[in-house]
């Protein structure tokens, strides 16, 4: 048995939660105990891991808290500059009371991070070794690129971008799927200096619209279409829609550089737009195979990626280039405990940060060979995954708590009939995993073998923040274990007190770390409002989170108006804007609910205009426009009719009545005499089940 449990907590140190604290854990030396769910890495993972030792992690992280210039400088010589920063490190202010926000890292130092990923690697001699494995939807349909032939796809298309006046700075918009394609667009865009803002290509194009709008490019990369699981997807068309509108919105998009993925569609059966539409293939391939890179200062902007707020529309994340490429790689190599042998293979799409920051930048900054999936994890079986982990010897896996949970509804045979032998470490995103779903990953998927990275960050951090080392630490089921190195968190009360020891509280970080963003693209104010106010002089989360006794943190989820709907971001307020859109709608409140596979669910009380009778004809069309108007992912679980809603006389929508309804605890309404009309309460409940 490889594994090792302590008889019991008190084994550990007691008292407050310091992470010098777990100073006294000794690897191996203990007993089982289920209920207290300590689960060390085996002797032979630690032995080989790049962090073997609790010691090791809080030497490493007290070098990086004592002294982060030299700390992160050290990290970053290893990368290639074309000039070095300047004697600055790094600057900060991240307290609103002493003036603007700003973050500054390796200002003055000039690199490039698709030099860094590509060049770099290729003339370090691995030219030859597999960049990229990727896996069509349908099975027997694949490809790879080695890192020389990936160098030579992103020259052509940066050339072809180059030549078509796309300069440094420039926004291009890339709504893609996951092909080959995705990473290449995103990398051309950071070679020449351009700023990609990836639109996840499950967004409808009232979404895509907005974030055209929003960034205003020439330029948007697209494929005709594509399948996913036995559906196949017209992108072209909802790109149409998305240039319609946004044109009437005032801002037109020159060029629609579209692939051809002829395993979805025809060129015949897809609407054209001469002048503005292109075949990619058509003209990519007169294109030289390689192009001069465009050197940018650490501070210019590398990429956008909008993201739910809990109010208005979804906001610009911008990222610069070089604090986020030594901040990707880094915690990549180590969170994963990164070795130049293995294969590595996230689930995530490209179009949200994980897919960025993990798929792309992070693991090709350390040379890795990266597999990248187009198809649905469950097609044509459950068993999909563990077919591709044999088939590429997948060694790092890392998912979402919900395909794991998803899943776990499946027979384990789907899984226990694949080898799997070639995994050696896991890792969860998205949401807090909960201990069942951790368990069975571990044991069914990872045959008691492979630590879990249960890696804590956000599309704002750019990279993992609180996450295991997996070679170091004895894990906790659910508990993203520690902070990553140069990682300040702590835990606020409600009025912005730190709070020490063990205790629960609002998850803010002291200090910056290089892969943070720098602003909201357009809206600075926004920035400082959302993050850096609501608890003066800290970066504020929006998430929960407790301490325990042993200095693990575990996450809470979030606490605003956010819903995590399979650990993707979707603010109640862009629910209830899309479904007042319907011409019957008068009035909406949106809440979450508990999901057994999304997590969350979406759960929507709807005002129907006075004398529209309910059907259920008219609940589809309400869900209908919430996909039309953001995406299938947003799509509401549950509408619930609402012949008011329960308000403070102020006209306040009291949404924690509404959650309790939606999870039906009826018992735990509280008080309810502040409301203007209590009697909306009951006829909410009488209605509960129509
Ligand atoms: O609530 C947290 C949750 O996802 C939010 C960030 O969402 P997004 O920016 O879309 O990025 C998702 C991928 C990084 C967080 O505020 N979250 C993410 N990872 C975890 C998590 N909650 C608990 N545990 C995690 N490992």
């Amino acid at each position: 048995n490889s594994l090792r449990h302590v008889e019991s907590m008190s084994q550990l140190p007691s008292g407050a939660g310091k992470i010098s604290q777990l100073n006294a854990v000794v690897l191996g030396e203990s007993l089982a105990s289920e209920e207290n769910d300590l689960v060390f890495p085996s002797k032979e993972f630690s032995g080989q891991a790049l962090v073997s030792s609790p010691q090791q992690y809080m030497e490493m992280h007290k070098r990086s808290m004592d002294d982060p210039a030299a700390f992160w400088s050290d990290i970053a010589s290893e990368f290639y500059w074309k000039q070095k920063w300047g004697d600055q490190v790094f600057s900060e202010n991240l307290d609103v009371r002493k003036g603007p926000i700003s973050i500054e890292w390796f200002k003055g130092g000039i690199t490039n991070i698709c030099y860094n990923c590509l060049d770099k690697n290729v003339e370090a001699g691995l030219g030859d070794k597999t960049a990229i494995h990727w896996e069509g939807n349908e099975l027997g349909v694949d490809a790879s690129l080695t890192y020389s032939e990936l160098l030579q796809r992103v020259c052509q298309l940066a050339n072809y971008l180059k030549d078509n006046g796309v300069k440094k700075g420039d926004a291009v918009v890339i709504y893609l799927p996951m092909l080959m394609e995705l990473p290449i667009a995103m990398l051309a865009c950071a070679r020449i200096g351009a700023v990609h803002s990836v639109v996840f290509a499950g967004f409808s194009a009232d979404s895509l619209a907005q974030r055209i709008v929003d960034c205003k490019p020439n330029v948007i990369l697209t494929c005709n279409a594509v399948k996913r699981g036995p559906k196949t997807i017209n992108l072209k068309a909802i790109v149409d829609a998305a240039l319609d509108q946004s044109s009437k919105d005032g801002v037109s998009v020159g060029i629609c550089l579209t692939y051809d993925n002829s395993l979805a569609t025809t060129r015949e059966n897809t609407k054209w737009q001469n002048g503005r539409d292109v075949w990619w293939q058509d003209v990519i391939s007169q294109y030289p195979t390689s192009c001069e890179v465009e050197w940018v200062d650490a501070e210019d902007p590398l990429f956008l990626l909008y993201t739910s707020g809990s109010t208005g529309k979804p906001k610009g994340v911008l990222h610069t280039t070089g604090g986020y490429m030594i901040y990707t790689a880094t915690t990549f190599k180590y969170a994963f405990d990164y070795k130049s042998t293995d294969v590595y293979w996230c689930t995530a799409d490209c179009g949200w940060i994980t897919g960025h920051s993990y798929v792309t930048y992070g693991p090709m900054l350390n040379g890795a060979t990266v597999v990248v999936f187009e198809g649905a994890p469950n097609y044509p079986d459950p068993g999909r995954c563990w077919d591709i982990v044999d088939k590429y010897k997948v060694s790092i896996f890392y998912t979402a708590p919900t395909l794991v949970r998803s899943l776990m509804r499946d027979d384990d045979k789907f899984v226990t009939r694949h080898s799997r032998k070639s995994l050696r470490v896991l890792g969860s995103v998205g949401e807090p995993i909960n201990p069942s779903a951790w368990r069975w990953f571990f044991n069914v998927v990872g045959d008691s073998r492979c630590p879990i990275s249960d890696t804590w960050w956000q599309t704002e951090t750019g990279g993992f923040m609180i996450t295991p080392l997996p070679g170091a630490w004895p894990q906790k089921p659910g508990s993203a274990t520690f902070p990553f190195f140069g990682v300040q968190p702590v835990i606020v009360d409600e009025k912005g007190n730190e709070i020490e020891g063990e205790c629960s509280g609002y998850l803010c970080v002291k200090g910056s770390w290089p892969g943070a963003f720098r602003t909201l693209f357009g809206d600075h104010e926004r920035y400082e409002t959302t993050y850096f106010k609501p608890f003066a002089g800290y970066y504020f989360s929006g998430d929960g989170c407790s301490r325990d006794k042993d200095g693990y943190y575990w996450l809470t989820g979030r606490v605003d108006d956010v819903i995590n709907v399979s650990g993707h971001r979707i603010g109640t307020a862009e629910v209830e804007s899309a479904l007042v859109l319907h011409p019957q709608c008068a009035e909406a409140a949106v809440v979450g609910i508990e999901h057994e596979v999304k997590g969350q669910g979406i759960y929507a009380f709807v005002t129907l205009l006075e004398g529209v009778p309910y059907s259920e004809e008219l609940r589809k069309s309400l869900v209908l426009m919430v996909r039309n108007q953001i995406g299938a992912f947003a799509a509401p679980d549950r509408i619930h009719w609402a012949p008011g809603l329960p308000k403070t006389r102020s006209g306040k929508i009291m949404r924690r009545i509404l959650r309790k309804i939606a999870s039906r605890q009826l018992e735990e309404l509280g008080d309810t005499s502040t409301l203007a009309d209590p009697s909306v309460v009951d006829q909410l409940i009488a209605l509960a089940d129509v």
